[in-house]
């Protein structure tokens, strides 16, 4: 059993360290800003003060639409002999798990007394969520968004806008989400006094990893009381997929304390888990599995890096798994051995994506399709009872999976020249 925060010590709480990764890796600028959001994260989240946690969670209810269901996969169960529930974060409000996070530092942004919202975004889920969540609250947000995302994820665009934000290109570096973040967290140096940077995952500097963390527990807090009182038991296996890590640690972290239920933190393996360290390219993004130690992002984590140290371009078909680093908690999960690091490959995520589809009527985002692709490959390794995480749904997918489809041989996806013409 385990309540709130394992990694809650005294230790990990007061300087932002997860054993060796972690901490506060930032420009002198930036820190009296780390220092301010520190103290209202103590103060109005830990310790509830002027009543944070009961407007968080009505918000989260009324507006976002919680409780989320948990739902027994039926033809999945059969199809795999063992009990598969879905944890359905895509009914979330915006589609994602990502709206957990973004209401929460955005409301938070509010009781500080900040009056403009910066984020970065990759698939565009938490730029989207950001957006909703600051039109939601009445403040102007800015988002940053690399350009060779803004192609594959255009739904994304348009939804930001229209809720009121602005969206500005970064064009640096392979344009994805290493770069908006570095971008983002510049715009953040100059204007720290009156601006707030909700970042969307467990990453960059202390106290952001605990902070989201803390705003996505609601998954698994949710999802452990959930699954009991439908199956009267705690499950074998929770699998969730990871790319900054905020899905997997709000999916674990009820469950850590359960030494009998294992996690499975789902990695893209991209195209190949081998490396170019001449060109700098790792054609995957499975940085638990296969990366090294280093300091991106204000923080030490586990990397794709060169032996220069150099932050190698990273890769996913999924815009949300295409990430060189993890976050810290997370990385030392995985080394502790408390968390299994898994990656599945982009054929395979394609395949769970068109599976998911046709057998449960859920249309995945790409990044979940992920974890679905490895309940397929250890379907008889997990145990009788599993909980996957949907992160999110697949409607800004779309496009990508028809042309990525077409590129390959998926012996359960629907005749392709059905779509011929007509998206583009
Ligand atoms: C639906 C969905 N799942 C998962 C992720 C991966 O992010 P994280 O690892 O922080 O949950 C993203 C990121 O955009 C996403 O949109």
């Amino acid at each position: 059993m385990t309540d709130a925060t394992h990694t809650d010590d005294e230790n990990a709480e007061s300087d932002g360290r997860f054993g060796r990764y972690g901490g506060q890796y930032v420009p002198e600028a930036l820190m009296p800003a780390l220092e301010e959001l520190e103290d209202a994260y103590g103060r109005y989240v830990l310790e509830n003060e002027d009543g944070f946690l009961e407007e968080f969670h009505r918000r989260l209810d009324d507006f976002g639409g919680r409780p989320t269901p948990l739902q027994r996969a039926d033809r999945l169960s059969e199809r795999y002999d063992t009990e598969v529930y879905l944890k359905r974060e895509d009914l979330l409000h915006g589609g994602a798990h990502k709206l957990n996070n973004a209401l929460g530092q955005v409301l938070l942004a509010k009781y500080m007394g900040k009056d403009r919202i910066i984020a970065e975004t990759g698939a565009g889920q938490h730029g989207t969520a950001t957006a909703m969540a600051a039109a939601h609250l009445g403040m102007p947000c800015t988002i940053y968004m690399g350009e060779r995302d803004i192609n594959r994820q255009r739904p994304n665009v348009f939804r930001m806008k229209i809720n009121g934000a602005e969206v500005q290109p970064v064009t640096t570096g392979r344009g994805t989400l290493k770069e908006a973040i570095s971008e983002t967290m510049r715009d953040w140096a100059a204007t720290v006094e009156d601006t707030h940077y909700v970042i969307g995952s467990v990453v960059g500097p202390h106290p952001f990893p605990s902070m989201v963390r803390e705003f996505q527990a609601v998954i698994s807090r949710e999802a452990r009381a959930q699954v009991q009182e439908k199956t009267g038991r705690l499950p074998d296996a929770v699998l969730a997929c990871a790319g900054g890590g905020s899905n997997t640690m709000g999916s674990f972290e009820a469950f850590i304390g359960d030494d009998d239920v294992d996690l499975y933190a789902v990695e893209a393996g991209g195209s190949s888990l081998s490396v170019d360290e001449e060109a700098g390219v790792a054609p995957n993004s499975a940085t638990l599995s296969t990366g090294g130690e280093g300091v991106l992002h204000g923080a030490r984590t586990k990397l794709l890096q060169d032996h220069h140290g150099q932050i190698m371009e990273s890769h996913s078909v999924s815009a949300g798994l295409d990430y060189a680093g993890v976050g810290p908690e997370l990385a030392a999960l995985a080394d502790e051995g408390r968390v299994t690091a898994a990656n599945v490959d982009d054929d395979a995520a394609l395949e769970a994506f068109h599976r998911l589809s046709t057998d449960e009527g859920i249309i995945p985002a790409l990044e979940t399709a992920h974890a679905f692709g490895y309940l397929k490959q250890r379907q008889d390794e997990l145990g009788d009872l599993v909980v996957v995480t949907v992160s999110g749904r697949g409607d800004k997918d779309l496009e990508t999976v028809i042309e990525e489809t077409e590129k390959r041989e998926i012996g359960n996806a629907p005749d392709m020249s059905l779509f011929s013409g007509g998206l583009r």
